[in-house]
């Protein structure tokens, strides 16, 4: 760990009712518990003992079995000794598809060390519901006669489940069937190609089987878990978010990212911890500042510049007073800040170059853009408007779309599309209309038997591929895009056919490095989502800055004043003190914003895969540019019907590790 996050601290921990340790990333977290394991498992063996493991699945723990496998291979850590129980399984579930904790732990883990087949546990999704709860009592015997589990991992659901121990589940529930929540569904709904085809049951052990473990590590990380992370570590204990019964827990540590740790308050807002005002030692670096005084103006509802001393006296804010002099300079700071990044201009370009005095001049001459869109539809509902603007003010803006985002298009629109062809080629009397009939017959045949979760042909997968660049372009065109500007990558990690991808590769990396080196811009705007429900964005986003992190060594001399920015996803929105560009957008422009996102047919009414929100691409991306326009007008800044923001890559890089 090479940064203090305040761990151990007892002023700035002092709500966290479990012991957390905040890592700067989730690698740095998972390297922590696997070796905290592979340590127990070493001690075990040396005193001729079995090791119990209890083991979760889905996202969060992947890093700690690639962990634990490379403990195993280059440092020779045996897993003869270990015996392991798996938390869950969905029920019904055949081990073998795609979606089975079977599958994955074997996967994951097990096909890669040396554990006895015989040793591994994982509740049993194929029995007969008759044979069910025998069957879990059994699990719990099995647990007790090995011995108890020495070390249980959890990741944390929305709804603050442990396994899958959903809101209501008793602290003293054992191994059982439950049903799950609905989030947890809409969560699980990406992995089974749609919500209707998520086993609306699991076999899951209880809180009391995991609250009988020696030690606990609940895992989390990125934002995505922040809030109930929160819930869990610092609220009260209820069985309406499972994990919190973990507070009565003599020996669990919470293990989260810098990202995840978000809403403790030693980072949201350590001012209002007890003591705060004399005793505790809190450091206002630039960005807490703003983050000190935007939450200061939300939460006396008064301007920035309104600001008194006795508000910041009041709410726990002297020591930020005592650092930097009085109320006003503070104030005075924050506007400034916050009025800077507010631009009509992003890339410059303004005639004359009048641009207000407080405002460092860009460039007059029209620049070179690059936006990256990781699915075809991200640049345009993120910042079409900035798009939009890029384009009329004279710049040379290309987009870039990263992968095809073939797997979030319905089957019935594929059918649609090749029926449109095979009539389109009879309509106008051209060649190949066999071909085209046998490409839509074999299509249909396919799709009558096809089952959830399958994956389609490669034919289908093209066909889906194509009506999404398709859209993509269009909407692109709709933002004045010139066609020759529309650039299509299709990296290789996403080429499955299935929502599990590959891990990102050099050959990913060498494809975005080209045709960076072949444009070589002055701008580029990528997404910058540190998560997002698939990991998508984030691979895609790791492979742009692996490009830049080449063209920065190699000392490329266009990079050099190379501005990178960020924006973000269909998510979620950035905090404003980390803000360092705000484009605002006439009534006009939000307008002809949503017409280029209404070019993405395939994605309304509804999407594949909405997340857990229900509204369409263009109300999200409305109603957040509107609240930063709101959020910006309550803090006293000037009022705008809406704004897209932006951060930049080389500011966020001082605070975080990206
Ligand atoms: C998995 C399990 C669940 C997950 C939780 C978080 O075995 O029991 O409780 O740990 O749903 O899932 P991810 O890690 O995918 O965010």
């Amino acid at each position: 760990m090479d940064k203090d996050f305040g761990n151990g601290d007892a002023d700035l921990t002092q709500l966290e009712k479990i012991p957390t340790r905040v890592f700067e990333t989730a690698l740095e977290g998972s390297k922590y518990v696997a070796r905290e394991i592979a340590n127990l498992v070493k001690e075990k063996a040396a005193k001729n003992q079995i090791a119990v493991l209890g083991l979760a699945t889905g996202s969060t723990p992947t890093k700690i079995y690639d962990e634990l496998i490379r403990i195993h291979k280059e440092e020779g850590v045996s897993f003869k000794n270990v015996i392991t129980f798996n938390l869950d399984e969905y029920y019904p579930m055949d081990p073998k598809r795609l979606q089975s904790y079977h599958r994955y732990m074997h996967e994951h883990l097990f096909d890669h060390i040396d554990i006895p087949k015989e040793n591994i546990n994982i509740p049993d999704g194929t029995l007969p519901p008759e044979k069910v709860e025998e069957y879990c009592k059994e699990y719990e015997k099995k647990i007790i006669d090995a011995g108890g589990l020495d070390i249980q991992i959890l990741g944390i659901g929305r709804t603050g489940h442990i396994g899958f121990n959903e809101p209501g589940s008793s602290k003293h529930s054992k191994t059982r069937l439950i049903y799950l929540s609905k989030t947890t569904i809409i969560d699980a709904a990406s992995d089974f190609f749609g919500y209707e085809y998520v086993p609306k049951m699991a076999i899951t052990m209880g809180i009391g089987t995991i609250l009988i473990a020696k030690r606990i590590f609940l895992l989390a990380w990125s934002e995505s878990k922040g809030r109930i992370v929160a819930k869990a570590v610092e609220g009260p204990v209820t069985s309406e978010v499972a994990a919190s019964f973990l507070q009565e827990h003599p020996n669990t540590t919470c293990v989260i990212d810098r990202a995840a740790a978000d809403h403790l308050t030693r980072f949201k807002c350590p001012w209002t911890l007890k003591g705060a005002t004399h005793e505790i030692e809190i450091h206002f670096d630039p960005q807490m500042i703003v983050k000190a005084v935007v939450w200061l103006s939300q939460k006396v509802q008064r301007p920035i510049l309104r600001l008194r001393a006795e508000d910041y006296e009041a709410n726990g804010l002297s020591s930020l007073l005592r650092q930097e002099g009085d109320a006003f300079q503070i104030n005075i700071k924050v506007f400034s800040r916050l009025r800077d990044t507010i631009t009509g201009w992003p890339a410059g370009g303004k005639p004359q170059n009048v641009d207000v005095p407080y405002k460092k001049a860009k460039s007059t001459k029209p620049q070179k853009v690059v936006v990256f869109s990781p699915h075809p539809d991200d640049d345009v509902i993120c910042m079409g408007g900035t798009m939009i603007k890029l384009v009329k003010q004279g710049h040379e803006v290309h987009t870039c779309y990263q992968v095809s985002g073939n797997i979030a298009v319905f089957d019935h629109d594929a059918q649609r599309f090749a029926d449109f062809v095979t009539e389109y080629i009879k309509a106008f009397g051209l060649p190949g209309l066999e071909k085209a009939q046998e490409i839509e017959t074999k299509l249909n045949e396919f799709l009558k038997t096809k089952q959830p979760g399958e994956v389609d042909t490669e034919a289908i997968q093209t066909i889906k591929g194509l009506i999404r660049k398709t859209e993509a372009r269009s909407a692109a065109m709709t933002c004045g895009v010139p066609r020759e500007n529309i650039h299509f990558l299709d990296l290789p990690f996403y080429q499955t056919g299935t929502v599990k991808k590959k891990p990102l590769g050099p050959e990913d990396v060498e494809i975005v490095r080209k045709f960076l080196d072949e444009i070589r811009p002055n701008q580029i705007y990528a997404a910058g989502d540190l998560t997002d429900p698939h990991g998508t964005h984030r691979v895609c986003l790791d492979a742009i800055l692996r490009a830049l992190d080449i063209f920065e060594k190699e000392g490329a001399e266009w990079y050099k004043n190379c501005e990178v920015f960020l924006y973000r996803g269909a998510w979620q929105e950035w905090e404003p003190e980390k803000i360092n560009m705000a484009v605002p957008m006439s009534p006009d422009e939000l307008y002809e914003k949503r017409l280029a996102i209404f070019k993405h047919q395939s994605q309304k009414d509804p999407p594949l895969f909405p997340g857990d929100d229900s509204r369409e691409f263009w109300q999200r991306s409305e109603a957040r540019n509107k609240l930063t326009a709101k959020i910006y007008d309550d803090l006293g800044l000037t009022e705008y019907e809406a704004i897209e923001c932006f951060v930049n890559l080389r500011e966020l890089r001082k605070y975080i590790k990206i």
